[in-house]
């Protein structure tokens, strides 16, 4: 496993599209004048998020660029999961006032979670920055800039009930042209109390799946091969024709509602060779019916990624996450039983969570031996204000011990990453082609269906590709092999 990021905070193995990966926005030009900068935090959906920004903004007359130097705005979309991710950012804004003070007319705006988080206070303790604008707060981003441009600082971090953007046709910033991240959901009903997710992206909602349907039917149609569905729980993704309302869902019921193993069908029926695959899954929610589903198409990715958090029934009750150790171990039956052992699976892990023992650390050590996950994003816990956990536990467990733990939770992983990626080798995997690999423009490298990395020599082929590649050797984080008969 190549990539320890930090001091331990996070460990993944193969992917860098993690929680506190930075992004940054790539050149466009529709030949407008003025110049957008984004750089996107966090995850997934902040990344996907930031491409919504940059079309609205492209309406408005802006071009994205890759380099900070010729924008007229700067904008950070930030997060607040652990406090090193809002130390980034502080640490970010402190050079971008150096850029300012030669350039006082350039526009910086903080988006995303932090700026929910923190709000106006973010101008008061941030002098540079012009404007603030939380996640459903994006269509009025022309708006705001019009206010910053008559001499007014700006803030907008409403939380909406019903924004999903599904109207809008995302700027693709981070892509490779093959692989796209389609958002169907927003915000999180769960209350985990270690989590500020709830309080900074607010009530969960699904997108109108016609969008959805519609959005990655037009990816195919330009080239992209396979869409990520995502959202905090798509599990419990849930739309009604009559009105998505979920207090009325509750009430009323309704024949027609498409629940996610409904979606992930409408979306795997687009075309045999759209490869669909979706984060996150909750454990309490992904039901039997996603699995046969999954099983039933073949474009469906056979990967799971299933966060356990903690292997103490006592801390995830604590975290409340709504599932015991046994529930969690039953749902990795179900899924090892309906997909079979190749089905990848994947979890998140917090060591040190409030008043968590050497034996609930146990529990986690032996949990992760009886899963074996392909990987897994390992964190050490972080406090965050306004939670549940930060007004009602103590955050007691000494950061010495919370970041030994951890590293013993990475040295498990790293043992049984490599162990599940030898078994993949000696066999054929079909995988779709992304680019070159990172190390040299001589090979060529994808996932297959599990999420694994294969690299293998490019000879005529290209990405966007499906290849068949034998599986000749491994190491923690990659499968390495050659093309057959493809
Ligand atoms: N919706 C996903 C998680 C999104 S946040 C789920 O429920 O699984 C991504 C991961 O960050 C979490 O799974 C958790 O492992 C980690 N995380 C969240 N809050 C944290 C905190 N306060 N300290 C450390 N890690 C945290
Ligand atoms: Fe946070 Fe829990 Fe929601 Fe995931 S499910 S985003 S951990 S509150
Ligand atoms: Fe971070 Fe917000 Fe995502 S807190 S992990 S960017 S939802």
């Amino acid at each position: 496993m190549e990539n320890l990021i930090g001091d331990l905070d996070v460990l993944n193995p193969q992917d860098t599209e993690t929680c506190e990966t930075i992004h940054v926005s790539k050149d466009g030009n529709t030949g407008n004048k003025r110049k957008l900068y984004i750089e996107s935090y966090g995850c997934q959906m902040n990344f996907a998020d930031s491409e919504i920004v940059a079309s609205i903004l492209q309406k408005e007359g802006f071009d994205t660029t890759s380099d900070i130097a010729t924008a007229d705005v700067v904008f950070l979309n930030t997060c607040s999961i652990r406090e090193k991710a809002e130390q980034t950012v502080r640490h970010r804004l402190v050079h971008i006032n150096g850029l300012k003070k030669h350039k006082p007319e350039l526009l910086v705006g903080v988006l995303g979670c932090m700026a929910e988080r923190l709000k106006a206070k973010f101008l008061e303790e941030e002098k540079i920055v012009d404007l603030v604008a939380g996640p459903d707060a994006y269509r009025d981003l022309p708006t705001l800039i019009s206010q910053v441009d008559d001499g007014q600082k700006a803030v907008n971090t409403f939380l909406s009930r019903e924004e999903t953007y599904a109207d809008i046709s995302p700027v693709r910033l981070n892509s490779n042209g093959v692989t796209a991240f389609v958002s169907i959901m927003r915000g999180c009903d769960n209350m985990c109390t270690f989590c500020v997710v709830p309080l900074t992206r607010g009530r969960e909602r699904s997108r109108d799946p016609k969008s959805i349907v519609a959005e990655a039917t037009d990816l195919f149609a330009k080239g992209y091969r396979e869409v990520t569905l995502l959202g905090q729980n798509v599990d419990s993704y849930k739309w009604s024709p009559e009105e998505n309302n979920k207090a009325w869902l509750e009430k009323n019921g309704s024949s027609n509602v498409v629940n996610f193993a409904n979606l992930l069908e409408m979306v795997a029926q687009i075309h045999p060779d759209l490869r669909v695959r979706f984060s996150t899954s909750h454990p309490k929610d992904i039901t039997d019916e996603v699995l046969y589903t999954m099983a039933k198409y073949e474009n469906i990715c056979k990967n799971i990624h299933l966060p356990m958090q903690s292997g103490s029934t006592r801390i995830l009750e604590l975290m409340n996450r709504g599932y015991s150790r046994e529930w969690y171990l039953e749902k990795a039956k179900s899924i090892r039983h309906i997909l079979g052992d190749d089905c990848g699976i994947s979890s998140d892990m917090i060591t040190g969570f409030c008043s968590e023992t050497e034996e609930d650390h146990q529990d986690t050590l032996t949990l992760m031996d009886i899963v074996q996950y392909d990987f897994a994003y390992m964190f050490y816990y972080s406090e965050r204000p306004g939670t549940l956990a930060a007004k009602k536990f103590e955050d007691d467990v000494p950061l010495d011990v919370k970041k030994r733990r951890l590293e013993e939770v990475v040295t498990k992983q790293r043992e049984h990453s490599l162990l599940r990626n030898q078994l993949d080798v000696g066999k054929v995997h079909r995988v779709l082609i992304e680019g070159f690999s990172k190390r040299s423009e001589d090979d060529l490298q994808g996932r297959n269906s599990s999420n694994k990395v294969i690299v293998f020599p490019r000879g005529t082929h290209r990405k966007g590709e499906y290849v068949n590649v034998f599986v000749e050797e491994c190491t923690g984080g990659t499968l390495i092999g050659r093309v057959v008969n493809s």
